[in-house]
């Protein structure tokens, strides 16, 4: 964006000051490079402050359709990327206003009355993060609509589950990737909690005290699309914690996007084998021909770490901070819009990954039924017998020892060795400790029998659905 050189006399608060400000305080205090994208909004909010001030009668409907119409072909110049930005107007909200003036001349200056920028730019947030909320949820769900489908394709593959990164019992597939789901589920639950608390018109709250004005501010609220109105105009101007609380809710997300692309790095490595990257989402080395790197599921990985640091950061420039408006809250812009575009940016990446992975099924298959994942069968077998759980972890525990020294799987050990650990043996325990089994066995709403997973698999299709 070209912003054009400064021009002192231009300031709103020109009368008040004799010397220009220093240039490099103007570029240090200029929140445009940043909050030019509020341009939407501000506009949305400045049609709707028009139109309470002629309906409070302090505009006549004259001056109301002027400042509609600058406003219009102002919109205009953003949509066609004409804007005339100007660095020394500070933020966007005085760019548009200075635009006005230029626009329909004298008029333009009777917008501003009994707002602040101190309402008008919370107003303009409140607007960006309404629609940013909508479309990251919209985005998570198509993330869980690609897992469920790949869920589908896989609900009768085993795969070892693992607990402390060693192999622990066998689950499916299926059931590894709707954990997932869930997760993301939550995520989309709290986001929409937090809409409901951005909800709120601040507009009338003026500089900090109120607005002098008879604006109506339920019905300036309605035709924003707000169902509330703030109570206290001096909290309205000065909390930031929906940005807080989306902040939060964002690290809680990114985390689960880190999780899920983790298990995708780990899952890649030859040594685990048990997911093909699709090429079209890795990268190669610029020096070892050979190599397959899954840049982008470290990306996704490594995304969190900067979304944590924006929720620390905004928490520190809040603290302490007395009321009620303060400059320093301009310092929420940037890890708000940072953080809204990185999770876009990973979540727009991730579907699509997910629906190329291409799953090794006969390696997940065969890795699920090794290492004696299925100790914790043999066990349950003899407590079905009558032994006391602790007493069947012990002597499975002794026959794994064995099978070990000999170099054998669980059910590579022929009966007259089992007896030797426990009378209770008989030639049934063989048909308990195959991996089917195991999974059959968990068959509980939640485990990963298959019929449990069909469940939560129908579950999980309905939230998933366009609309949910
Ligand atoms: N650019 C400012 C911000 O982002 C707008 C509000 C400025 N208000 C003020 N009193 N200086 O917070």
């Amino acid at each position: 964006m070209g912003f054009r050189g400064s021009l002192m006399a231009d300031k709103p608060w020109g009368g008040r000051f004799g010397d220009p400000t220093h240039p490099a305080a103007e570029r240090f205090t200029a929140s445009l490079p940043f909050d030019y994208r509020l341009w939407p909004y501000d506009l949305q909010g400045s049609e709707a402050w028009a139109r309470a001030l002629g309906q409070a009668h302090v505009l006549t409907e004259a001056e109301v359709q002027a400042i509609l119409r600058g406003l219009g072909e102002i919109r205009g110049e953003f949509e066609q990327g004409t804007f005339p930005y100007r660095i020394e107007l500070e933020d966007i909200h005085m760019n548009i206003e200075r635009r006005l003036i230029e626009k329909i001349g004298e008029v333009g200056g009777k917008l501003h009355t009994g707002r602040s920028r101190n309402d008008q730019v919370v107003l303009d947030v409140r607007l960006y993060l309404r629609d940013e909320i909508r479309a990251i949820r919209e985005e998570v769900r198509i993330v869980q609509a690609a897992l469920v489908q790949r869920a589908e394709e896989h609900r009768d593959c085993p795969m070892p589950g693992y607990t402390h990164l060693q192999r622990a019992q066998p689950v499916l597939l299926a059931h590894h990737l709707l954990a997932y789901v869930f997760m993301f589920q939550r995520d989309r639950e709290r986001l929409r909690e937090g809409l409901g608390r951005v909800d709120l018109l601040p507009l009338g709250s003026g500089a900090l005290a109120g607005s002098a004005y008879p604006i109506d501010r339920l019905s300036l609220a309605k035709l924003l699309g707000f169902t509330r109105i703030s109570e206290n105009s001096m909290d309205a101007v000065s909390d930031r914690d929906f940005i807080l609380e989306f902040l939060a809710h964002a690290a809680i997300l990114a985390t689960h996007v880190s999780r899920l692309a983790g298990e995708l790095c780990l899952w890649s490595t030859a040594e685990f084998g048990f997911v093909e990257l699709p090429d079209a989402f890795a990268t190669g080395s610029s020096l070892m021909p050979q190599k397959k790197n899954p840049d982008v599921a470290e990306l996704l990985r490594g995304k969190a770490g900067r979304i944590y640091g924006h929720l620390v950061g905004l928490l520190a420039v809040m603290k302490g901070l007395p009321l009620a408006y303060n400059r320093d809250l301009q310092e929420d812009k940037e890890p708000l819009f940072d953080t809204v575009e990185t999770l876009r940016g990973s979540l727009g990446v991730l579907a699509p990954l997910i629906v190329d992975l291409r799953f090794d099924v006969g390696r997940l298959r065969q890795t699920a039924g090794e290492q004696y994942v299925t100790a914790t069968d043999m066990a349950d077998y003899l407590v079905g017998k009558g032994l006391p759980f602790r007493e069947a972890h012990e002597c499975v525990g002794r026959v794994v020892r064995f099978a070990i020294e000999q170099g054998k799987r669980l059910d590579e050990l022929p009966l007259a060795d089992l007896t030797r650990f426990s009378p209770l043996f008989d030639e049934e325990v063989y048909a308990r400790i195959t991996v089917e089994a195991s999974l059959e066995a968990r068959a509980l709403p939640g485990g990963t029998a298959p019929e449990a997973v069909a469940t939560a698999l129908a579950h999980a299709r309905a939230v998933v659905e366009p609309g949910s």
